[in-house]
């Protein structure tokens, strides 16, 4: 049996692209880009060139990227490292929307300890924040606010980013928007307009342990590792210029029709498990490859179970620690009760997959529905 991934939201195979353009710097190349000799300038105009690509991408200055080791740096980097680069007494506040990755909701407590106070954003009930709660909580003593473009499990993209960015600006505040789940799949657009923007290589069919954090001209951000004073000194450490290249590669890298592969999914899934909840109305835009729902009484660890026995990578919009799936965070602060969210699964389709594998995808997780209702009776 042919096993289909759908879990591309988690992480993508690397693409041709990115294998080709990483391969001269696994086998050869090795120079370090701030050694002045012929192998460090080779190195280094590897990287210049992969700045100007994403640069390009991300529509800004080249001195304006800052690589890093993945997302979860960068948002860490923007959030904690605009918090120690900002100290103002006056301006101790630092707003999270509550469906927020972890990489942005687990600087909690380092900022406490540097004596901010972090405050929830509330979410409508599709993960998106909520922009009237945001104007109450928004004050000038507010220092960074994080408000994500898409969110990771329900797919949502975050709606009127041009409201939310002009409401932060007003009161003098910084936005740091995480793009991961939607650069090199969406147009960034208005998220553009935030003064920190995380994205991340291996959503996008780039390598693993690559991203960048992109910082808008006269934004203060102190490093999270300092050592040589790579990256303009926001962040010391010989650059993985490998995993760069191929980040930069994956970006000019041909993509599907995602969009098409997920409508077929939704459709034989409903047809053939009409009692199938989906989490987003049509009317709520997401991102292309990406589909949640929940099936009543279907718990989202035994489903996942029995899919991957049949072949089929998906996931659950859950946390997994110690071996116990928790509630998704994500799906609490839509509103759904504990056993909803216990419910809740995620299948991301992405450049591996065909029409053919949706199809037989959907075929697969009614085989699944059925197996453990038929084991319930
Ligand atoms: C929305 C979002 N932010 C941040 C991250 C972290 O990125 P990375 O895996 O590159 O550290 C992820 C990855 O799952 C994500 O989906």
């Amino acid at each position: 049996m042919e096993r289909i991934y759908a879990d591309h939201a988690a992480t993508t195979p690397l693409c041709d692209e990115s294998r080709q353009a990483m391969e001269p710097w696994l086998a050869g190349g090795f120079g370090n880009p701030s050694s002045l000799h012929a192998e460090g300038r080779e190195a280094k105009d590897a990287l210049d060139e992969a700045r100007a690509a994403l640069s390009s991408a991300l529509r800004c200055e080249f001195g304006e990227v800052v690589f890093t080791s993945g997302g979860t740096e960068a948002a860490n980097l923007a959030i904690i490292g605009t918090a120690l680069a900002n100290p103002d007494p006056r301006r101790n506040r630092i707003l999270f929307s509550a469906a927020e990755h972890h990489a942005v909701l687990h600087t909690e407590p380092i900022l406490e300890r540097l004596g901010y106070r972090v405050e929830m954003v509330q979410t409508d009930q599709w993960s998106r924040p909520d922009l009237d709660h945001l104007s109450d909580l928004l004050g000038d003593d507010v220092l960074v606010v994080s408000a994500m473009h898409a969110n990771n499990e329900t797919g949502a993209v975050t709606a009127d980013l041009q409201r939310l960015s002009s409401s932060v600006a007003r009161v003098g505040a910084l936005w740091h928007c995480d793009a991961v789940q939607t650069f090199g799949h969406l147009p960034l657009d208005e998220a553009l307009q935030a003064d920190l923007l995380t994205v991340s290589a291996h959503k996008l069919d780039g390598p693993k342990g690559t991203g960048a954090l992109r910082v808008k001209a006269g934004t203060r951000v102190a490093p999270l590792i300092r050592g040589g004073g790579q990256e303009r000194e926001m962040r010391g450490g010989t650059e993985n210029v490998g995993g760069i290249v191929g980040f930069a590669a994956a970006l000019g890298a041909r993509r599907g029709d995602v969009l098409g592969i997920a409508d077929a999914f939704r459709s034989e899934a409903s047809r053939l498990v009409p009692d199938l909840v989906w989490t987003l109305p049509e009317r709520i835009q997401r991102l292309p490859g990406h589909t949640h729902f929940r099936i009543p009484r279907v718990s989202a660890e035994s489903l996942l179970i029995v899919l991957d026995r049949l072949g089929v990578s998906a996931s659950a919009g859950a946390a997994c620690s110690s071996g116990a799936i928790e509630p998704s965070h994500v799906l609490l602060a839509c509103g759904w009760s504990d056993e909803e969210a216990g419910e809740g699964v995620r299948f991301s389709f992405g450049s591996s997959n065909s029409e053919r594998d949706a199809v037989e995808a959907a075929s697969r997780l009614a085989e699944a529905v059925a197996t453990i209702r038929r084991r319930r009776s």
